[in-house]
């Protein structure tokens, strides 16, 4: 626990000399969206694509994340409300050590994204929204959790008994319906690079 004796140690080598050493900006790109939206499957080809180009980038996955640092987390709103908060603190880190992050967790409660956004600078936050209908999502149902669900073996399951909040103004709308897993990854490699996340020069040192 934190107190009064626990005291901030300023480190010698600064965020934005690691960022310059990297030459990109540090950035966080937060999906979020249902189960089976396809966060973890963009995610991973948005941080294949920034690998290619240089970029210096981490992906932290939901359920690679409750497998370790967060395996004592349930499905409860007290247990993703931690479970947020843990991965905004990591994240934060992180984007301290000058990486572009991706997050991909449900993050379902509107309040936790915007709690994740306040730890951060301005404009580092990026909410990517993965807008996929629950019932593509169902219909997919690549781990078999809807129909666990359906059948009552799963409670608190996001979308049937646990709530969503949809993002309001997410800076990235991603309709993975309608779009290749490829062409999502290039809208969002796209906005990196017009808001110069990504410079030319990390670019052309790839
Ligand atoms: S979050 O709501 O706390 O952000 P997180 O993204 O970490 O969720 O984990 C979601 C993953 O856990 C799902 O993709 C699914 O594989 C699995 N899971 C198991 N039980 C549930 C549940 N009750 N609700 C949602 N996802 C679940």
């Amino acid at each position: 626990m934190k107190t009064e004796n626990t005291v901030w140690h300023n480190q010698q080598i600064s965020k934005a000399q690691r960022a310059d050493l990297k030459q990109q900006k540090p950035a966080l790109l937060w999906y979020t969206g249902l189960s089976g939206s396809g966060k973890s499957t963009v995610a991973n080809a948005v941080d294949a694509l920034l690998f290619k180009l240089g970029c210096h980038s981490y992906l932290l996955d939901g359920d690679n994340v409750r497998h370790g640092l967060n395996g004592d987390l349930g499905f409860s709103d007290e247990a993703r409300v931690e479970n947020i908060r843990r991965i905004s603190e990591v994240a934060k880190l992180f984007l301290d050590a000058g990486l572009v992050v991706s997050t991909a967790f449900i993050s379902p409660f509107a309040s936790d994204r915007a709690q994740a956004k306040a730890k951060l600078e301005e404009g580092e936050f990026i909410e990517v929204y993965i807008d996929t209908p629950i019932s593509v999502c169902e219909a997919r149902d690549p781990k078999g959790l809807y129909k666990k669900a359906r059948a009552g073996e799963i409670k608190d399951f996001t979308g049937i008994d646990s709530t969503y909040d949809v993002p309001v103004n997410p800076e990235i709308h991603v309709k993975t319906d309608t779009k290749s897993v490829e062409e999502c990854a290039e809208q969002i490699v796209g906005y990196l690079m017009a808001k110069g996340f990504i410079t030319q020069a990390s670019l052309q040192s790839a």
